[in-house]
C-alpha cells in the first residue's frame, strides 16, 4: 500500500501524456510535429524551464472541448489514486487556452466533470488553483480572474506559475489582492529558478499561503529561519527540479537540508507527465536516492495533509 499523501503541486496540462496527446490530436484533427509518442518523448531533455514550458504550451493545442479536459483529469486522477494520492490541489492555466480561443467555461467545465466526481469514482478529493501566468501581464491576470468569477464555486484559490525570473510577484499585487477580497486562497511559484527575495515578495505583497518551489529560499538564511518561524509549506517538486537543471542530480538535492533545517516540506510531481513520476514515484525516488527514514517520509505526507486547503474534518477523513 502506497503511503497515503496529498498532491499540493500539479499543473494539470502538466500530465497530458504522449499517448494521450495522440490520441486528442486525432479526434480534434490537430497535427503534431513529431512521428510518434516515442518522437515526442525523446523531446523531454530540457536545459531550463523555459525550454519546457515552449514544449508544455505547444502541446496543449489538441485540448479543445470539455471531453478533452474532462479526459486529461480524470487520466491524472486515475494515476495518482494508484499512487496514494488521497487529495489533489490541482493547477490549470486559464490563459494559455483563452489566448488558443478555449473559453473558460470549456476548461472549468470539462475539468469539473473529472474532479466533481472524483471522490466517488477515485477516492481522490479535490480543489482547483487557478494560475496566472506571470509572463502576461498584469492587465491579463486581472482579466482572468474576471473571466473565473462565474465559475468561483469550483476555484478554491489562485497562484503564479510560468517565467519566473524577470517576473517578480510584486507585479501581481493588485489582482492577488481582487483574489483575496472574493475570498480565495493564494499561492504562487516563487524561488524555482528566481532568487529568495521573490519568496519574500510572495509572502509580504500577494500573502500567499503557501510558496510553490521555493527551493531557492535556502540561500538565504534569515528567510529560512522565517518559513520555519510561521510554518509556510514549500511544495517541492524533486524530479522537476533535477530535468529542468535547478539541481544537478536527485542526490544533490537539498530537501534532506530542508527538512533538518525544520522547514515544513512536501513532496509533489509538478509535471509529472513530462518529469518522470507522479507523487508514488516522487516519494520512492527520494527514498531510493536522498535515503530518507520512514519517519521523514511520513512527515512529509503528513505535511501534505496539514499544508492542503481542507477544513479539520475533511483532512482527518483523507489521511
Ligand atoms: N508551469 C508548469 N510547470 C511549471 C513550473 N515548474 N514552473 C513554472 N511554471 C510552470
Ligand atoms: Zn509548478
Amino acid at each position: 500500500m502506497p503511503l497515503p499523501k496529498a498532491e499540493l503541486h500539479l499543473h494539470i496540462e502538466g500530465t497530458l501524456e504522449p499517448e494521450l496527446a495522440f490520441e486528442l490530436a486525432a479526434r480534434n484533427g490537430v497535427t503534431l510535429p513529431y512521428a510518434d509518442t516515442g518522437a515526442l518523448r525523446e523531446a523531454y531533455a530540457f536545459d531550463d524551464l523555459q525550454s519546457f514550458l515552449d514544449l508544455y504550451y505547444a502541446l496543449m493545442a489538441v485540448l479543445r472541448t470539455e471531453q478533452d479536459f474532462e479526459d486529461l483529469a480524470d487520466a491524472y486522477l486515475a494515476r495518482a489514486a494508484a499512487q496514494g494520492v488521497r487529495h489533489a490541489e490541482i493547477f490549470f492555466d486559464p490563459q494559455a487556452h483563452l489566448a488558443r480561443g478555449v473559453p473558460m467555461d470549456t476548461v472549468v467545465e470539462g475539468l469539473w466533470r473529472a474532479l466533481g466526481r472524483s471522490e466517488r469514482s477515485h477516492g481522490v478529493s479535490t480543489r482547483l488553483i487557478l494560475c496566472f501566468l506571470r509572463d502576461e501581464s498584469a492587465e491579463s491576470a486581472m482579466e482572468t480572474l474576471t473571466a473565473a468569477r462565474p465559475h468561483l464555486d469550483r476555484i478554491t484559490g489562485v497562484g503564479l506559475d510560468s517565467a519566473e525570473v524577470g517576473h517578480p510577484p510584486a507585479k501581481f499585487r493588485a489582482v492577488y489582492e481582487a483574489a483575496a477580497a472574493l475570498g480565495l486562497r493564494r499561492v504562487a511559484h516563487a524561488g524555482e529558478e528566481g532568487p529568495p527575495a521573490y519568496v519574500t515578495e510572495a509572502l509580504d505583497v500577494l500573502g500567499v499561503e503557501r510558496v510553490d518551489h521555493g527551493l531557492r529560499s535556502m540561500e538565504d538564511p534569515a528567510l529560512v529561519a522565517r518559513l520555519v518561524r510561521e510554518r509556510i509549506p514549500l511544495t517541492l517538486c524533486p524530479l522537476s527540479n533535477v530535468r529542468l537543471r535547478t539541481v544537478d542530480t536527485l542526490a544533490d538535492h537539498p530537501l534532506p537540508a530542508m527538512l533538518e533545517a525544520g522547514l515544513m516540506c512536501t513532496l509533489n510531481s509538478d509535471d509529472p507527465a513530462y518529469f518522470g513520476g507522479y507523487a508514488g514515484d516522487t516519494f520512492d525516488a527520494v527514498r531510493a536516492v536522498l535515503g530518507l527514514t520512514d519517519d521523514r517520509l511520513r512527515e512529509l505526507a503528513r505535511n501534505s495533509f496539514l499544508a492542503a486547503f481542507l477544513d479539520d474534518d475533511e483532512e482527518r477523513r483523507a489521511r
